[in-house]
């Protein structure tokens, strides 16, 4: 199916109004006609080519909430992958996470809407990084961050995401484990645990921006102000957060704020801050209209990447496909599989 029409037709207004409902509290009303034909394009070809789109959670909300069938963090987008029974993945978020899907889904078809969407903690680390590291500290297990290349998981004893990584990292039963390659979230492991970490200097360019003291200024501002940081930020960062945790966590969290307004609606109406990439509290904002955000923005360039008509092309000419050359699947396929069944018994 080819769709070259892109017009705002009366058809097109009567199929997505109840999907614009979902986003009119972050995306204003005169923008849906851009969004609307492309909308209805993408969910119609996803029934054609019997494919779902996984969305991570730093997707724009014309993304998050119109066109993605499962959406949430990298472990959710891991075990979701796991799962589906569809012939085709599209994964809006960055290369290793289509990467994780393809391991986890060796006979389905994983696509990305653009090949250039990497990431900074994925980068700073090779596979020949690894071996050095084993040698160095001979019998000492590797612990990855999914935040990597395939190459590098296939010299890991075992993967790990922000979600699980001090569950999994205690499930080991050892007294020390090399953890790469995030500097600050294995700072945050070691934090939260005895075992000795034998950290990377990888960065995620995004988290690394945020300061301490642009969370005093957000409590001075506001006392009542509840912060939320992801585990890739800094240690001065995470020493100033009410709660540290993956996406999916700081959604969780935000979600028990709201319940609990909704008991006890005298309360004032909360407010929180999301220390970590812009669209999450846009995203997060659709859910939970309750609970007023504050936004500070840092944009992810690589989540970015990602569009609407990128997505539409990708389903129509089946592209761009992401492969794992056979050799370094088993192996990295191994350290996923790993990380799927602790974090399943942790
Ligand atoms: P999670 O969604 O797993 O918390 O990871 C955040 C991230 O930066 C992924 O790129
Ligand atoms: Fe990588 Fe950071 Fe972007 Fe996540 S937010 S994809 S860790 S650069």
């Amino acid at each position: 199916m080819s769709v070259t029409d892109f017009s705002y037709t009366p058809d097109v207004e009567a199929e997505t109004t109840p999907i614009f409902e979902r986003v009119e509290r972050v995306i204003p009303r005169v923008e849906w006609p851009l969004h609307g034909p492309y909308v209805a394009a993408i969910n119609r070809l996803k029934r054609e080519r019997n494919a779902v789109i996984l969305a991570h959670n730093y997707q724009v909300p014309e993304i998050f909430h119109t066109v993605a069938d499962i959406v949430g963090d990298s472990l959710a987008l891991a075990i979701e992958a796991a799962k589906t029974d569809a012939d085709v993945i599209v994964l809006c978020g960055v290369h290793f996470m289509a990467e994780t899907a393809k391991l986890v889904n060796p006979g389905k078809t994983v696509l990305v809407p653009d090949l250039l969407a990497g990431c900074s903690l994925a980068d700073s680390i090779t596979a020949a990084d690894v071996r050095l590291m084993r040698q160095r500290y001979p019998g000492v297990p590797v612990v990855t961050y999914v935040n990597t290349s395939a190459e590098v998981k296939a010299e890991s004893d075992i993967c790990v995401t922000s979600g699980n990584a001090v569950k999994i990292v205690e499930a080991l039963g050892v007294p020390r484990v090399i953890f790469l390659p995030d500097e600050y979230l294995a700072k945050y492991v070691a934090s939260q645990t005895q075992v000795e970490i034998i950290a990377w200097k990888g960065h995620c360019e995004v988290h690394e921006r945020f300061s301490g003291d642009d969370l005093r200024r957000f409590r001075q501002s506001d006392p009542r102000v509840k912060i939320l940081a992801h585990p890739e930020c800094p240690p001065d960062v995470l020493a100033e957060a009410d709660y540290v945790g993956s996406t999916q966590g700081m959604s969780r969290y935000v979600g028990t704020l709201a319940a609990d307004h909704e008991n006890e609606p005298a309360q004032p109406v909360p407010r929180v801050v999301m220390i970590t990439e812009c669209s999450m509290a846009d995203n997060v904002a659709g859910q939970y209209p309750s609970v007023d955000f504050v936004r500070p923005c840092n944009l992810c360039p690589h989540m970015k990447r990602n569009t609407l008509p990128k997505i539409l092309h990708s389903l129509q000419a089946m592209e761009y496909e992401v492969t794992v050359a056979p050799e370094i699947a088993q192996a990295a396929r191994r350290s996923v599989d790993r990380m799927l069944e602790l974090s399943r018994g942790a």
